[in-house]
């Protein structure tokens, strides 16, 4: 296999460096970016500091466009580079870029247009289509050897229903990463976390595999998730405390799909979705509201009080309110540590739980 290794890691490497250039690109493009969305009036005010002159100041809005439009360039252009394709990961991996694209046109007419809820929660199914029809991949699951002997098959082709999977899981990612949110830099702070730790597994997949079908299925995934963690740095350096410039559903939409098709390629998704813990919890607290049980307001953040700088918990649904319940009042700044840390303790179990449950599917 020493050939295929060879141009993987040359591939690799070039896909690395295409990604820095984007990342020095959207560093630079980014304030270019922001005073033209500011002229169309697309900007917020940051809610956790009302009341102090900061909560008076147009912060511009959506700049997840320019993350999106840089990472498409260097997914595509890395295509020329790409010395370990078949044609039949090609049409999945421009069908894939499709789904990213059309996602990112979904988020910024969301942005622009300030969709209603119930339909956001839609869009990413539709945008979602491209990848749903041209995978040709398989679409079956492995049974644990546990319970092979009581359902007497190893493996189960799920058919259609594992389309089905697939859309669902896009619209999990999308929504999940979109409403665990509302602190500066959580956003992207939780997409850099969790895209690092993909990358990581990716590569510890590849050296730990002779198969060159499989070591190819994580090659793709790293291809797409360089650029995503390079272009994501450079707009958290803008989002950070105190941010500079909003996200938009533009860039929650676009990281959660890049994340989505990654998985479904890579033929990781139940990994992902125990890297994605903290945003199950968030969806699970958040579900009374979601359903329209409980009334769930436009904004569901913490109370901010400006005579101490610091946030407390409301009665919202949410992991930002939970921690502040249960750690007491926090600043801004360190209630997203906190939880961008929390992120990393989810993956890292993620990392523990596979090696244990190695022996269930070997
Ligand atoms: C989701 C959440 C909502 C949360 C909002 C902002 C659900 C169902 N929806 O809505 O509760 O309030 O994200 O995170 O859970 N903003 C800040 N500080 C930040 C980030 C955003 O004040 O660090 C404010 C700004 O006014 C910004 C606006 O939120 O303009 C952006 O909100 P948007 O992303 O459009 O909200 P949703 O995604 O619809
Ligand atoms: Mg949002």
């Amino acid at each position: 296999h020493f050939t295929i290794d060879s141009h993987l890691r040359r591939s690799i490497i070039i896909n690395a460096g295409l990604s820095l250039v984007g990342f020095f690109v959207t560093v630079r493009m980014i304030p270019v970016a922001s005073r033209y969305v500011l002229k169309r009036s697309l900007f917020g005010f940051d809610i956790n500091k009302k009341g102090t002159p900061q909560g008076n100041v147009k912060v511009p809005e959506s700049l997840g466009i320019v993350v999106g439009i840089v990472f498409l360039v260097v997914a595509i252009v890395f295509q020329y580079f790409n010395f370990t394709a078949d044609s039949n990961w090609l049409v999945e991996y421009n069908a894939a870029l499709a789904c990213i694209c059309f996602m990112t046109l979904l988020g910024f007419v969301d942005d622009v247009l300030d969709v209603p809820w119930r339909v956001k929660l839609l869009l990413p199914s539709i945008a979602a289509l491209p990848l749903l029809m041209a995978y040709a991949g398989h679409t079956t699951i492995v049974i644990p050897k546990p319970l092979v002997p009581h359902i007497g098959i190893e493996i189960l082709d799920l058919g259609w229903i594992y389309k089905l999977y697939m859309g669902l899981l896009a619209v999990f990612c999308t929504n999940s990463i979109n409403i665990h949110a509302g602190l500066n830099g959580l956003e992207v702070g939780q997409t850099v976390v969790i895209t690092y730790a993909i990358l990581i597994h990716n590569i510890m997949q590849i050296g730990a595999s002779t198969d060159p079908e499989y070591k190819l299925a994580h090659a793709f995934s790293i291809y797409l998730v360089q650029p995503l963690l390079a272009t994501s740095l450079a707009l958290l350096s803008y989002n950070w405390y105190p941010s500079s410039v909003f996200v938009g559903d533009t860039y929650t939409y676009f990281a959660g799909m890049t994340m989505a098709v990654v998985g479904i390629l890579g033929h990781f998704s139940e990994t992902l979705l125990i890297f994605f813990l903290p945003q199950v919890l968030n969806f699970l607290l958040s579900l009374p509201q979601l359903s329209g049980y409980i009334p769930c307001p436009r904004h569901r953040l913490p109370r901010f009080d400006p005579q101490t700088g610091l946030l407390t918990g409301t009665n919202d649904g949410t992991l930002v309110n939970f921690f502040l319940r249960k750690l007491g009042p926090k600043s801004e700044k360190s209630l997203c540590i906190y939880l961008l840390i929390f992120q990393g303790i989810a993956c890292c179990f993620c990392f523990m739980l596979r090696y244990f449950l190695a022996g269930w599917y070997k």
